[in-house]
């Protein structure tokens, strides 16, 4: 039967008590681990898309978006604690669903960790450019170098953005020769983008230049733009989601965590909160005293955030009159504009800086998971081959690293995070189901964490999910079916027939490579 075959969960509970990680988390570590691996391209980036679609509502975008990450986060944890094991949604779809969905899952989180990366490599890319080479420098890197191409919904003259590949094929690099991210790098790099925001929320909501006015209309494109057209506030919240995404890595250190039926909760409750009440600040900052009006069409819809057309009227101000829907490093620009210019370069260092560590840890994630469908069979094994020296897995590390640097060149950051959005909100969705299908199959499995009112939590997710897909633009939501039927050819080419267990091998088999390229979730030790 197509959908039949399903892992025991007796392996891989054996995979998990073999690899039987015994570190000890409290809620400190798990909440600084959970906001370094979530502030990143979305607030630093991506809150001048948001404003293109939402205007002032995008405030009211990042409480509906962080309001779904906080449901979806409490039904990871529970499962997160109970499969704690490599591959997180994919296994638990492969525990659940069977192997055919799980394929589906594991398909769809290579645009959530993969496409994720590179859209963080494309912002970092616009604070590399516009502040250390740009203000400090003197530098102007040329449109052909440092941009996608404009049809694309780059820059005029844009042929490849550079510098995102450049820091892609960086970070594969580190990741090949076995970096990881200490906590100790972690605390340090949470403090830079924590005291950045901060910055930027105590100059600007004070500011002389903070007026509500700029708040007025404050739903330009209304709540609802219009189904597929990505606009309005919850267009803008479908976006915004990629701000918080990453925090999936907080549940898949459930199992390191001490006491994590109540440490789980509020590290990942507790990081997503912090993140939505700085995000909403920020926005309110940058809004009240720059302005985020959306730059309206002929017909007075906003042009579509990405568009060949935005790009062609944000190219007719001056660079010292951008809009902030126009800028590439929003935050940075919005500082310079209120006369606070040095500070701004600090906050463009602090983007700099940080930046890379959430590319390593999406990476990391991308990587991971590769190697577990490989060590399946659902891949080829050639993929999950482990360095002799490095001990890392450097074919798929290089494979992945190919595959970022190649969507960071040619598409411009909000493309990117919408489709990755596309992959995030099914996996999501599906580890919703999962956890209640497990309730109901495997009701007397120790949970060391257990969601709280699941029978609400859980349809609850599934919908907060499937409500932001069917907001995202219609270019993003097609992205997710397509790569699905890429994703069906090949396991019904190669993976249904090398499947392990199709082949009736169900062991549990964490190798010893297994746990030498897997020590450790980065950032928590
Ligand atoms: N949430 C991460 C970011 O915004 C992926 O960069």
């Amino acid at each position: 039967m197509i959908f039949g075959r399903v892992k025991p969960l007796d392996a891989i509970l054996a995979t998990a008590e073999k690899k039987s990680l015994h570190r000890s988390l409290g809620w400190f570590q798990l909440t600084l681990f959970g906001i370094g691996c979530v502030i990143g391209t979305g607030i630093f980036v991506l809150t001048a898309a948001g404003a293109q679609k939402a205007g002032p509502g995008l405030m009211l975008a990042f409480a509906i978006a962080g309001a779904i990450c906080i449901v979806a986060a409490l039904c990871y944890a529970e499962i997160a604690a109970m499969i704690p094991v490599a591959g997180s949604a994919y296994t638990y779809s492969y525990a659940t669903m069977g192997e055919l969905l799980a394929w589906t899952v594991g398909w769809a989180l290579i645009l959530e960790y993969a496409v994720a990366a590179s859209a963080v490599s494309v912002g970092w890319s616009g604070y590399f450019t516009g502040t250390i080479l740009n203000e400090f420098l003197g530098l102007q890197l040329p449109a052909a170098l440092s941009g996608a191409p404009l049809a694309l919904g780059g820059v005029e003259g844009g042929i490849i953005n550079l510098p995102a590949v450049v820091i892609a094929l960086l970070i594969t690099w580190l990741l090949m020769i076995g970096t990881t991210e200490s906590a100790r790098v972690n605390a340090v790099l949470v403090a830079i983008k924590v005291t950045a925001l901060t910055a930027f929320i105590f100059l600007t909501l004070p500011s002389s230049e903070f007026s509500t006015d700029k708040f007025n209309p404050f739903l330009p494109a209304g709540v609802f733009g219009g189904l597929g057209s990505g606009l309005g506030a919850v267009g803008a919240a479908a976006t915004i989601f990629f701000a918080y995404v990453g925090f999936d890595a907080v549940s898949t250190a459930a199992e390191e965590t001490k006491d994590p039926q109540r440490n789980v909760p509020i590290g990942l409750v507790g990081s997503l909160l912090f993140c939505t009440v700085f995000y909403i600040l920020v926005a309110a900052g940058a809004i009240g005293t720059v302005g985020g009006q959306p730059i309206m069409g002929p017909n007075g819809v906003p042009f579509p955030a990405g568009s060949e057309e935005l790009a062609r009227q944000c190219a007719t101000y001056a660079a010292d009159q951008l809009p902030l829907v126009c800028s590439n490093e929003a935050l940075a620009h919005v500082l310079r504009q209120i006369g606070w210019s040095g500070v701004g370069n600090m906050l463009g260092i602090a983007a700099f800086l940080a930046l890379p560590s959430v590319i390593l840890i999406l990476m990391f994630g991308q990587t991971r998971i590769f190697f577990v469908m490989s060590r399946d069979g659902l891949l080829p094994e050639a993929l999950s081959k482990v360095h002799p020296k490095w001990k890392t897995p450097y074919v798929v590390t290089a494979v992945t690293g190919a595959a970022v640097a190649f969507a960071a060149a040619f598409l411009p950051v909000g493309k990117l995070a919408d489709i990755a959005n596309a992959g995030t909100l099914y996996a999501f969705a599906m580890v919703a189901i999962a956890v209640m299908i497990l309730r109901k199959t495997a009701p007397d499995r120790p949970r060391k964490f257990r969601a709280p009112a699941l029978t609400l939590l859980g349809p609850l997710t599934v919908a907060g999910c499937v409500f932001l897909f069917v907001n995202l633009p219609f270019e993003a939501m097609i992205v997710l079916p397509a790569w699905a039927a890429l994703g069906l050819v090949i396991y019904f080419a190669y993976g249904r027939r090398a499947s392990h267990l199709g082949r009736g091998m169900v062991e549990s088999h964490e190798t010893e490579a297994v746990t030498q390229i897997e020590p450790d979730v980065p950032g928590t030790r």
